[in-house]
């Protein structure tokens, strides 16, 4: 089966790509564009801590256990479970962690299609010059523009998702695993740059203080509901994507020191992000740090509008945003990719079509949320909220859960211990412990509570 897996898809060339594919896979808009935003609504410092914290307890224990899952089935997320739960003689109810990972995947990858548009789109914007000297209504207004037509917005969203395809297309070893390793360097180098432009240009105390300073009165039961989803989020955690890539990762190599490597450059992003946001926020005046999805397509633009050589820098920093989200979502389509591969025996280019084009359908719902659909809520969410909650606050924890449930307490011991490989036997008990007990009990916690407090 391991034989017949690698002639199916391909492995990746050494432990290091495997590295830089899953930190492709966590960093991406949910650190650049959604942390900061979270956070800001969440009303900063509080929500830090906690979201660290669930990284930390929760984010890193059940990314080893999905990493292990993956490596153990040797096969896309559908297919590993389905082996992994017969081997152990369990109930076929346990295969929907494998299928609930790929609806997940490709409900994420619709509207991420369409973020990833707007960053697309804001890098011609910004080389073009329309933004030059531009301060914050202008930005503001120019937003909006692209927010009220549906057309440049599906525009931008189809052409993305063609960008995801293509390197899906290419396959494991040529197409996803040769692009992060140049992008995911030069990502970091620029962030590292643009955190010396925000400290120098803005408000670097506020921001600090505002992102790391405690105001627990911000922070809800449905903030660290959020936390925690996030946590999934941004570790990609909870649909097979780590799975899948996992499935392609080379027998020998340790899981806890890779996967703590992965989450500590994902969590860096992150604060990284944060810091070069919030500065600039605070710098200018009438931006609010709550603003919400729009806050980095509002306030950055101004900044880079406003600097020397600000438009060679904003071009380039939209140039970076688009390809963290495009080192990201092909990890959100690959499972589906490699389950249809596997199980429909349809070849990489009809799979990618296929799942590419419901992307781009159910995507549409999102580019009208922003529009046609503004005012068409249900419980308060739009189209395009209810998604993002529907997948990050509920089915992603959940799936977590039972990542968790079924690697602590399903499968037996010396079969997950054997197939860790790691030569910590302390901190792997560590690490049972924490899957067996802290994550199952805080996660149903957060999720009872979070959803209770979100709508009661
Ligand atoms: N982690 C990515 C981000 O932070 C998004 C993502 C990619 C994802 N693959 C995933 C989220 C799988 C959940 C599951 O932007």
């Amino acid at each position: 089966m391991v034989e017949s897996n690698q002639r199916m898809h391909g492995t990746w060339a050494s432990r290091w790509t495997f590295i830089l594919a899953a930190t492709g896979s966590a960093v991406g808009l949910g650190n650049i564009w959604k942390f900061p935003y979270i956070a800001g609504e969440n009303g900063g410092g509080a929500f830090v801590l906690v979201y660290l914290l669930c990284i930390l307890l929760l984010g890193v224990p059940v990314m080893m256990a999905e990493v292990m899952l993956g490596r153990e089935g040797r096969m896309s997320p559908v297919n590993a479970m389905r082996f992994l739960t017969s081997r152990a003689g369990l109930h076929g109810w346990w295969n929907s962690i494998g299928w609930l990972g790929v609806i997940v995947g490709i409900l994420i990858l619709s509207y991420y299609a369409v973020i990833a548009g707007w960053a697309l789109n804001y890098i011609f914007d910004m080389a073009n010059g329309s933004l030059q000297g531009a301060n914050g209504a202008a930005v503001s207004k120019h937003f909006g523009e692209l927010l009220a037509s549906p057309g440049r917005l599906m525009f931008w969203q189809t052409l993305f998702l063609i960008l995801t395809m293509g390197v899906v297309i290419g396959g494991v070893t040529r197409g996803l695993g040769v692009a992060v390793r140049i992008l995911m360097p030069v990502l970091f180098v620029v962030m590292v740059i643009l955190l010396f432009y925000g400290a120098s240009q803005g408000d670097f105390d506020a921001g600090l203080e505002f992102l790391f300073s405690f105001r627990t009165d911000r922070l809800t039961w449905a903030g660290v509901l959020e936390a925690l989803g996030h946590a999934f989020f941004s570790l990609s955690l909870g649909m097979g994507a780590i799975m899948a890539y996992g499935a392609y990762m080379p027998a020998e190599a340790p899981i806890g020191k890779t996967v703590v490597t992965i989450a500590f450059f994902d969590t860096l992003v992150a604060l990284m992000a944060g810091m070069v946001i919030f500065p600039i926020v605070f710098a200018i005046p009438g931006m609010a740090p709550d603003a919400g999805p729009s806050l980095m397509f509002q306030t950055l633009p101004v900044v880079f509008g406003n600097m020397p050589g600000g438009l060679f820098f904003g071009a380039l920093f939209f140039v970076l945003v688009t390809i963290a989200a495009w080192s990201s979502s092909i990890s959100l389509i690959e499972p589906a990719v490699a389950w249809l591969i596997e199980s429909w025996g349809l070849n990489r280019i009809a799979a990618n079509l296929l799942l590419g084009g419901i992307a781009w359908v159910l995507g549409i719902g999102t580019v009208l949320s922003f529009n046609a659909w503004q005012d068409k809520t249900l419980a308060g969410f739009t189209y395009f909220d209810a998604l993002d909650f529907l997948t990050s606050s509920i089915m992603l924890p959940i799936t977590g859960l039972l990542i968790a449930v079924f690697v602590g307490w399903k499968m037996a011991p010396p079969v997950v211990f054997a197939a860790m490989e790691d030569r910590m036997p302390r901190t792997l008990r560590l690490w049972y412990t924490l899957l067996r007990f802290m994550a199952p009990v805080a996660i149903g916690v957060i999720f009872v509570f979070g959803i209770y407090n979100k709508f009661f």
